[in-house]
């Protein structure tokens, strides 16, 4: 399966895009300091399905949040990243199919989706770029 690079020089605190690995929505967000406070002062414990930010990013790279644009109740693509300014009650992305909201971690808050959203396997080739997959 191909791996896919992505050039983060260009997403600015605040911005997400959605790019593509393996044919699905790929979500890259550049998280602002408020964005990391606010995923840091939420009790993992109890959330649905309990992680921490740092569970979820890079050590040392903690603003960059990758994950699947993938709804984990029933595949639609969350609106919050790219088009769609609509982040959901929780900062993050909001699924407008059946009303699941997730937080500036891309976990699940609120809504029938059953997990966060997926991290996939990546890995930072330089300060600027990843390499998925
Ligand atoms: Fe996202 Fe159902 S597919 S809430």
């Amino acid at each position: 399966m191909a791996s896919s690079e992505v050039d983060l020089s260009g997403i600015k605190p605040g911005q997400a895009i959605k790019t593509t690995f393996r044919s699905q929505p790929l979500f890259v967000r550049h998280l602002t300091p408020e964005e990391i406070a606010k995923a840091d002062a939420t009790d993992a414990a109890t959330l649905r399905d309990p992680q921490t930010l740092a569970d979820r990013v890079v050590d040392g790279k903690t603003q960059w949040l990758v994950t699947m644009g993938v709804c984990t109740h029933l595949g639609c693509v969350p609106l919050g990243a790219g088009e769609g300014e609509n982040k959901g009650e929780f900062g993050g992305y909001f699924c407008p199919c059946h009303g699941s909201h997730y937080d500036t971690a891309g976990r699940i808050r609120k809504g029938p989706a059953p997990k966060n959203l997926e991290v996939p396997p990546y890995t930072f080739t330089s300060d600027t770029a990843i390499l998925v997959g």
